[in-house]
């Protein structure tokens, strides 16, 4: 119950749940932790995704933009096909499934109706599915056959940050799991970058004031925004772009670099607000490509690059981490500029008009 949480000396949830993501980190790596200190799932979980011809992401919202970032770490790490949908969609227009579905269902609640009528529908075509949410529970974990906790602590504010981050941690989790299972070689430790990652969080959160001036500086006369970002800092922007027409009801679209030029660019006026995620080294000079197209045509560029990435033009750059793990902590800085565009347009960021926090109607 929200009432029995309390802000402590915070004035919003939302501010609270941002500053709380680097022990949520802590918290998932000790909770996934065997006594060696090895990552470790459910045996049976690590088996039914193992087992999979190709795996089904099922989410709305912000989780399924987790989806989103999942389905890179269980491609690249497991090697399994996966598929990611919008919950709404999925019913009247399921896709031809492979022979041997697994079902990932994310929901911070476990109570949202849209994904919880797909779960319903492919349990009576007999297929497995896991649950991962934040609820222990909660009506999406009863209902599915396996369930892999967030530990993000009760999250209470409407538009969703650790819980987005807390889920994007576990999906690399199972990922690796998943992979180790499968004679997948990872070449890197996960448990220890997940450690560099709570520092950087950390960093992040400690650099508030930037993100306040950025927020004041590049949001707070317009009436739209843009994000743009290439491979996983696309997906990021989405979630930035969804962040911030939630709480400061700025028209905000998030979408890839390399789309620009087929059609959205015709919106780029003087002064236009472009956020730009420039944290993956395989397409750095591209986005920066993109970068100059927009502000050609007159764009206001906000870069945020990552430390080895960075360039003189950029706002502000983010403390490097593993490049397959950068939407832990590029999200931050797109939670903070949305907190403080929010703040400043006397939004009532924990409430945001015309939004629930658990959507239990189709
Ligand atoms: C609502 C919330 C969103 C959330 C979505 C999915 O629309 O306002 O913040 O992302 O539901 O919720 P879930 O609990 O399934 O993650």
């Amino acid at each position: 119950d929200a009432s029995d949480i309390e802000k402590g000396t915070y004035p919003h949830y939302m501010l609270k749940e941002i500053d709380e993501q680097p022990a949520v980190m802590r918290k998932i790596i000790q909770a996934y932790q065997n006594e060696e200190g090895k990552l470790t799932i459910d045996y049976n979980i690590a088996e039914a995704v193992s087992e999979a011809d190709r795996v089904y992401i099922v989410a709305c919202g912000t989780s399924y933009h987790a989806g989103l970032i999942g389905q890179q770490f269980i491609e690249k790490m497991a090697k399994i096909p996966v598929e990611v949908h919008v919950a709404s969609e999925f019913v009247y227009n399921m896709p031809l499934l492979s022979e041997k579905p697994l079902f990932i269902f994310i929901s911070q609640s476990g109570e949202t109706a849209d994904s919880r009528a797909v779960l319903v529908a492919i349990k009576e075509l007999g297929h497995k599915a896991l649950t991962i949410t934040n609820v222990p529970g909660s009506t999406l974990s009863r209902e599915a056959d396996y369930t892999l906790l967030l530990h993000a602590g009760p999250e209470i504010a409407v538009a969703s940050t650790k819980a987005y981050t807390a889920q994007i941690a576990v999906l690399a989790i199972l990922a690796n799991v998943t992979a180790k299972f499968r004679n997948q070689p990872v070449e890197f430790d996960l448990v220890k970058e997940l450690g560099i990652i709570g520092t950087a969080m950390e960093a992040l959160c400690d650099s508030k004031e930037e993100f306040e001036a950025i927020a004041r500086e590049y949001l707070s006369v317009t009436r739209n925004a843009f994000f743009i970002g290439r491979s996983l800092d696309y997906y990021v922007g989405l979630e930035g772009s969804l962040k911030l027409k939630e709480i400061s009801y700025i028209q905000a679209e998030g979408f890839a670099g390399g789309e620009l030029k087929h059609g959205t660019i015709a919106l780029i006026e003087d002064g236009t607000p472009i956020i730009a995620l420039a944290t993956q080294e395989s397409v750095n000079l591209s986005i920066r490509g993109n970068v100059k197209e927009v502000v050609a045509r007159g764009a206001n560029p906000c870069i945020i690059s990552m430390k080895g990435l960075e360039e003189a033009e950029d706002r502000f750059v983010i403390p490097a981490v593993h490049e397959l793990l950068t939407p832990l902590v590029s999200v931050i800085p797109l939670q903070l500029i949305a907190y403080y565009a929010a703040l400043h347009r006397e939004c009532d960021v924990d409430k945001p008009r015309n939004l629930a926090k658990s959507v239990t109607v189709e």
